[in-house]
Parts: C-alpha cells; sequence; structure tokens
C-alpha cells in the first residue's frame, strides 16, 4: 500500500489556561489517503479546529508527527512549511475571509503573491479557478455585492489557486442557508472527483452525510471512524 497523504501519530496538543491545562487534541492518531472525502463532526470544543491547523502546519502539536505529502511537519524546514501551507493545503473557513475592497478577481490573485515560483500568469489562473466555481460572470464585483453562497465560492476559488492536494474547510457552511450549502457541497464533491483530497467540518449531520468518512471527536479523541455507505450528491449549482 502507498504511503498515506496525511498521516498523523499520537496527536496532543495542549492549552495552558492559567492554571489549567485545556487537552484540545488528547492522541490523535489518523491515516488520510490520496483522494479521500473526510468529514469531521463532534460537539463545540472537541478539537476539531485544533486539528485542521495542525494539518495545516498553521500550528504544532505538543506531541506526535504529522507527516503531510512525504513530509515530517516537525522536521520540516520554514520554506518547506511555507510550501505546505501555501501551496500543497488550501483553506476554507466558515466566514469567508475575504477582503472587502477587493474584487473577486483580486481575492483569488491574492495568495499567489507569497508564492516562490510565481504563475506566469496570475490573472488568467484566478480567472480560471473563479470559472471553475461558476462564477465566471461576478469576476469583478467586490465581496459585499455578493451572496454569502458566492463569497464561500470565491473563498474555495481561492483556496484552489495554488492547485493544493488537499483542501481543508471548517464549518464552510455554517454560516450558509441550506440550500446555498448544499451547492457548495456539491462544489466540494466536484473537486474530490478531481482528485483533491478534503477534509470537511461540520456540525450538520446532512452535510456529513456528503462524505465517503465520517469521524467523530468527543474531547479530543477520535471516537468514531465510519464508512458512509449512504453518500448523499446535491444536485449542483446552476451558478
Ligand atoms: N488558542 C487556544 N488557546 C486556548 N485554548 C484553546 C485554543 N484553541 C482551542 N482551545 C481550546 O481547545 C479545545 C478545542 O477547541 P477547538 O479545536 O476549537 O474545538 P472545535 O473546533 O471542535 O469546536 C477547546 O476547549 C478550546 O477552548
Ligand atoms: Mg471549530
Amino acid at each position: 500500500m502507498s504511503e498515506p497523504l496525511i498521516r498523523c501519530r499520537d496527536l496532543t496538543k495542549h492549552f495552558r489556561m492559567g492554571s489549567e491545562v485545556v487537552r484540545a487534541l488528547d492522541g490523535v492518531s489518523l491515516d488520510i489517503a490520496r483522494g479521500e472525502f473526510v468529514a469531521i463532526m463532534g460537539p463545540s470544543g472537541s478539537g476539531k479546529s485544533t486539528l485542521m491547523t495542525m494539518i495545516g502546519a498553521l500550528d504544532t502539536p505538543t506531541s506526535g508527527d504529522i507527516i503531510i505529502d512525504g513530509t515530517a511537519l516537525a522536521e520540516a524546514s520554514p520554506s518547506a512549511l511555507a510550501d505546505l501551507r501555501g501551496r500543497t493545503i488550501g483553506f476554507v473557513f466558515q466566514q469567508f475571509n475575504l477582503l472587502s475592497r477587493l474584487s473577486a478577481l483580486d481575492n483569488v490573485a491574492m495568495p499567489q503573491i507569497y508564492r516562490r515560483d510565481a504563475v506566469a500568469d496570475l490573472r488568467g489562473k484566478a480567472i480560471d479557478c473563479l470559472k471553475r466555481v461558476g462564477l465566471g460572470d461576478r469576476m469583478h464585483h467586490l465581496p459585499s455585492e455578493m451572496s454569502g453562497g458566492q463569497q464561500q465560492r470565491v473563498a474555495i476559488a481561492r483556496a484552489l489557486v495554488n492547485d493544493p492536494l488537499i483542501l481543508l474547510a471548517d464549518e464552510p457552511t455554517g454560516a450558509l442557508d441550506s440550500r446555498t450549502g448544499a451547492e457548495v457541497i456539491a462544489l466540494f464533491q466536484a473537486l474530490n472527483r478531481e482528485g483533491i483530497t478534503i477534509i470537511l467540518v461540520t456540525h450538520d449531520a446532512q452535510v456529513a452525510r456528503a462524505a465517503r468518512r465520517i469521524l467523530r471527536f468527543r474531547d479530543g479523541r477520535i471516537v468514531a471512524d465510519d464508512v458512509n455507505t449512504d453518500v448523499w450528491t446535491p444536485a449542483p449549482s446552476a451558478a
């Protein structure tokens, strides 16, 4: 069997809060293969976002190992970590985190500024990504001129612009109504079919059913890791 794309071994993350220690992650071991679509559920405070920040190399664990695409994060150089964050991984959040004064196109072109081997045709790449998420006709709109679902699709286009292997989406439908959320989920499924590995945190059991594999967290641990044999495939957006 080939190496998993993501491997976590005995991960812990402790936060000191005054005299107390919060065990946000309390011994998480997990392998995710290339091309998987994994949903993570669990009560608020169970460690879901903490795991995402660890896998995304945005913070370091207290103990344990993370290997992403063959790179052990604990041993990686600063430039390898920057590459991983900027290129191997795309992030999507609940609050779209778009820059309000920039058009959709400029929001999507932004991450490429941080890329060392900048793509030759920045705008062309950003335009392609906006078309991919069904926003070819909204490129010059400001975030305030778009619906929540459209803003989230801009954020997804921004996450795609450096051709990531992995999309980490932390409650991406949490700020959307269920119909708009379903459109965003259909988009994630289409991207997964194109080969992108997706990890999606959600409170919504219906949204989790879009994934082939569902993990459940409680108190910083994985308490269930199930194959979902009843995958929900919402109709794609009419854009
Ligand atoms: N930066 C931090 N400082 C202190 N405690 C934190 C920090 N980040 C998360 N925590 C705590 O770790 C636990 C897990 O948080 P989190 O991963 O955000 O949970 P979830 O995403 O499942 O709601 C919670 O008790 C939370 O308060
Ligand atoms: Mg969270």
